[in-house]
């Protein structure tokens, strides 16, 4: 297949692909480079697949805004794809509340230019996108599973990925687009996003600095390994059996305590962590779970990370990757 994917300089993208070129197929690459975090692991991300996967000939890649109408038309004209996967996005709860236009941009009208790509190719690619287990917001009953209301979104990025659900909602219904929306569950391992927590706790520990845990270390995540998500997502290009639309919870079906999971973590790195108990933070859910029985059922996906077998991965690849990094700069 040619599957065009966005995002392919960003931590999931940069694996997918990776995935779709081992297994033999066409990639068409997109990104834009974004400074929302080190444009320099961007680049190295994007580095490391030209290395392994430049010379196959199945890689192609575009340096080119998604809210760039004409451009991204452009890119579908040339390269027609069988396939979308839309990664790309303004990600991070926190940021949301700080930068709210980010949002507005690239996950809303970044998206809305996606969808109207897809309904002009005439070949009608399947729509494969990201969305996030963070639309689930104030929900208490946990699993979280897809029959569940996600009426209650706590942060401006859950809304937007909340609104991407709909907006393909209405791409089916009006025109026949097959969407698949993927919510996606608290991802990690290596090539991983400086932002997210896992990082930052390694980060500071390995300095000897303080971690900050919030609402006072009373959080559980679904954490789920980078390689099983990219499985899923590959399940989901896929498929044969899909109904127009769909919405899928990929995640590694355990809530497990952040607590245990920075214990791993400080274990890994050789350190004994300093923590600083915080209240909980504006944005934040204490909680999640994904019940992954529908994915399951209609793919055949199960998850084969545990955090201890993923979080060496992850820490293995920070110390070499991600330190030497920082003694160069
Ligand atoms: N990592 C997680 O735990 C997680 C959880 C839930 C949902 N998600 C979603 O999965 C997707 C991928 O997440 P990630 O962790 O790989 O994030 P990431 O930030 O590492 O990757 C996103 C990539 O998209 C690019 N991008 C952003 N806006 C763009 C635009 N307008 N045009 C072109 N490129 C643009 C960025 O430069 C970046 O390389 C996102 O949609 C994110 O919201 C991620």
């Amino acid at each position: 297949m040619r599957i065009l994917v966005t995002g392919t300089a960003g931590f999931i993208g940069f694996h997918l692909a990776g995935r779709l070129l081992r297994d033999g197929h066409e990639v068409v690459g997109l990104d834009s480079f974004t400074d929302y975090y080190s444009v320099r692991l961007k680049r190295d991300r994007h580095a490391e697949l030209l290395a392994a996967h430049g010379a196959s000939g199945r890689f192609r890649f575009y340096e080119k805004d998604m809210c760039d109408r004409s451009a991204l038309t452009v890119v579908f004209e040339e390269t027609r794809p069988d396939c979308v996967v839309n990664l790309a996005a303004q990600p991070g709860v926190r940021y949301s509340i700080t930068h709210p236009y980010a949002y507005q941009t690239r996950n809303v009208e970044g998206f809305l230019n996606v969808l109207e790509c897809c309904r002009h190719a005439p070949q009608k690619p399947r729509l494969v996108y990201a969305s996030s287990s963070s639309v689930y917001g104030g929900n208490t009953a946990l699993p979280f599973s897809e029959d569940q209301a996600v009426d209650h979104p706590v942060s401006l990025y859950a809304a937007t990925k909340k609104a991407n659900e709909l907006m393909a909602h209405v791409y089916t219904h009006l025109y026949g687009i097959q969407t698949v929306g993927l919510r996606f569950f608290t991802v990690y391992g290596p090539w991983y996003r400086p932002d997210m927590a896992m990082y930052l706790f390694a980060d500071a520990m390995v300095k000897g600095r303080p971690i900050q845990v919030f609402n006072f270390g009373e959080m559980r995540r679904d954490f789920t390994y980078v390689d099983d998500i990219v499985d899923g997502i590959v399940r989901c290009v896929q498929a044969q059996t899909f109904a127009p639309y769909e919405i899928f919870n990929i995640g590694n079906n355990r809530s497990e305590r952040l607590m245990d999971m920075i214990g791993l973590l400080a274990a890994e790195l050789g350190v004994t962590p300093k923590v600083e108990f915080l209240p909980m933070q504006d944005g934040d859910v204490p909680a999640t779970w994904a019940n992954i029985d529908k994915l399951r059922a209609k793919t055949g996906y199960e998850p084969t990370t545990p955090i201890s077998a993923g979080i060496p991965k992850f820490a293995k690849w920070f110390l070499e990757y991600a330190m030497k990094q920082q003694e160069r700069t």
